[in-house]
């Protein structure tokens, strides 16, 4: 069965649909969750649910290839297959990326190639689009920008702030990384498109 680790460096809500998925679904086993955020509250849930967990944290290292080196080796034990960027808010170098390209996956919180990058609710609410949403990406060097698996759209309502606004692209987010990861699973890689 396909081992999937998971980096969170938050609270761990994208984590937690993806491992409750894998649980209930049996399509892959998630065998670790790391955090570079030691007080990450995606750790205590993560235990919670019964995965593994271990830490690695970035400020302890003087650069990301230090930094890097250490989470490589957190996550050689697990032997993941696949790894779940969610929440993880790590930029992580070519080297990195490149031995994993293919297998690493990201949730942004935007429609991209729209927004890449942070602030992504306030810049939809900005320009005054009419709908938001998230997409799932195989992750590459360039940040952001890999191949599309996945895209959940949601509306923009009169009176959003980004607050709201990134409420509901959140619980979009909880269905689309499931779901675009057991096709991945099963070897499928047209984009899913939600709703
Ligand atoms: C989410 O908006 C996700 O898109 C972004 O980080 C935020 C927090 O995610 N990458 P989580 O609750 O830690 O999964």
């Amino acid at each position: 069965m396909r081992r999937v680790a998971i980096l969170i460096s938050g609270g761990g809500s994208n984590m937690e649909a993806l491992v409750r998925d894998m649980q209930a679904g049996g399509h892959a086993d998630p065998v670790l969750v790391v955090s570079n955020v030691p007080a990450a509250g995606g750790l205590v849930r993560a235990a919670a649910l019964g995965v593994p967990t271990a830490c690695v944290d970035h400020r302890a290292f003087p650069t990301r290839e230090a930094f890097e080196s250490a989470l490589a080796a957190a996550l050689a034990p697990a032997a993941p297959d696949i790894l779940c960027l969610a929440g993880f808010m790590r930029i992580l170098t070519a080297g990195f990326v490149r031995r994993w390209q293919g297998r690493m996956l990201n949730i942004h919180p935007s429609l991209l190639p729209k927004y890449p990058g942070l602030h992504t609710h306030e810049r939809a609410l900005a320009a005054g689009d009419a709908e938001a949403g998230c997409t799932v990406h195989l992750v590459t060097p360039e940040l952001d920008s890999g191949p599309v698996l996945g895209q959940g759209r949601v509306p923009v309502r009169p009176g959003d702030t980004p607050p709201t606004l990134a409420a509901r692209v959140l619980e979009m987010e909880h269905r689309l990384y499931p779901a675009v990861l057991r096709r991945f699973v099963a070897g499928e890689r047209a984009p899913l498109l939600l709703p």
